[in-house]
């Protein structure tokens, strides 16, 4: 009978689930109440099937499973993800693109629950019995794309994470501001046709757009509204000095790092920084990034101005479109508008989430 693992910080829910599953023949039940516990456990002695909640203190549900895939500890387990909040649609995404295999609706309906779970491990059962060798839950393991970003090596996405951590010493609005900007770049890469592949590397590669802000001095970092002419000449150097901090990396996602902390401040007439390409001469994901970074800056409370309403600043990208702008881009952003909206809500209703920069593990 396959484990199973649980980790909810409500103790009346994970007792639920526990009886629900008992009553279902499941007598190989580990559950927690504190993720930093699970996490410990979990890489130690992984379960068949991994149940998480999705908002707890300390560590979320993505962020639990973000560390564990890194760890090399699911790589095989269906993961169903827990979730009581009220806009299920936005964390659906989010858990579906972190490797969730299942997104289930808290209060639970008791056979539903039951039945899901009795299929999931049926199915990674029949699966791994069927082909030797073969691993069913293992998502990223066909195709030809460049890894994706839980394929990559262990020692390459903790090298991603450091390199992040060092970015929020030198600019406050870069901790949450680079995984929610990396969700919106992968939702417009999304609309644009990009397969998920393309938007796993995409998502782990963005966040390193403003990497070479570390090699800033402060007196340009603490106050970017009014700069003086050298001073504006060095803050656009982030750019050059990104792309030479990750250039000479031979992961594709590094490699994929250094290509949009380059190109991230062109645009599309030509008018950008630092090199002045024009059109198409811009590399996709840099265009991508240009508008997901600029939807953020915009939405987000600056200490020079306030937030802007997402209508507001959609307005804005709009009447950009062919300036600063791909205009193919700008539609695929119009088509992913109301995914745009619904990680723009989850990110304000959700303090506690922390991004996975500022994770203490
Ligand atoms: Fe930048």
């Amino acid at each position: 009978m396959t484990s199973i693992g649980i980790v909810d910080d409500n103790p009346t829910v994970l007792g639920q689930m526990r009886l629900l599953l008992g009553r279902a023949g499941f007598d190989d039940i580990q559950g927690f109440t504190d993720p930093r516990k699970a996490l410990i456990a979990f890489r130690a002695k992984p379960p068949g099937l991994l149940l998480l909640d999705y908002r707890m203190p300390e560590l979320d549900g993505v962020q639990l499973l973000g560390l564990l895939q890194q760890a090399g500890a699911v790589q095989h387990t269906p993961v169903v993800m827990v979730s009581g909040c009220a806009d299920l649609a936005a964390i659906r995404m989010l858990a579906y693109r972190a490797g969730a295999h299942e997104v289930i609706a808290k209060p639970l309906v008791a056979q539903e629950f039951s039945l899901k779970i009795r299929n999931l491990t049926r199915l990674a059962a029949m699966a791994s019995t069927a082909v030797p060798g073969f691993q069913p839950f293992n998502v990223h393991s066909s195709g030809s794309m460049p890894s994706a970003r839980w394929d990559l090596e262990p020692q390459d996405a903790v090298l991603r994470r450091m390199l992040e951590k060092v970015a929020v010493f030198r600019d406050e609005r870069t901790g949450k501001h680079t995984t929610r900007m990396a969700q919106y770049a992968a939702t417009i890469g999304h609309h644009h046709g990009l397969s998920l592949d393309q938007q796993d590397l995409l998502l782990g590669a963005a966040p390193l757009h403003d990497i070479g802000k570390i090699g800033l001095p402060d007196s340009v970092l603490v106050r970017p509204s009014s700069l003086s002419e050298i001073d504006r000449v060095r803050m656009e150097s982030h750019t050059t000095i990104g792309y030479e901090l990750l250039r000479d990396e031979a992961s594709p996602l590094l490699q994929l790092g250094a290509e949009i902390a380059l190109s991230h401040h062109e645009r599309w007439d030509g008018s950008g920084y630092p090199l002045g390409l024009a059109g198409q001469n811009i590399p996709l994901s840099g265009r991508i990034v240009a508008i997901a970074d600029f939807l953020d800056a915009l939405t987000t409370v600056r200490p020079f101005r306030p937030a802007w309403l997402i209508d507001k600043a959609t307005a804005a990208i709009e009447a950009d479109r062919g300036r600063r702008f791909d205009p193919a881009l700008v539609r695929a952003f119009l088509d992913g508008l109301e995914s745009l909206r619904r990680i723009k809500r989850h990110f304000d209703g959700d303090e506690s989430f922390v991004s996975r920069a500022a994770t203490p593990y």
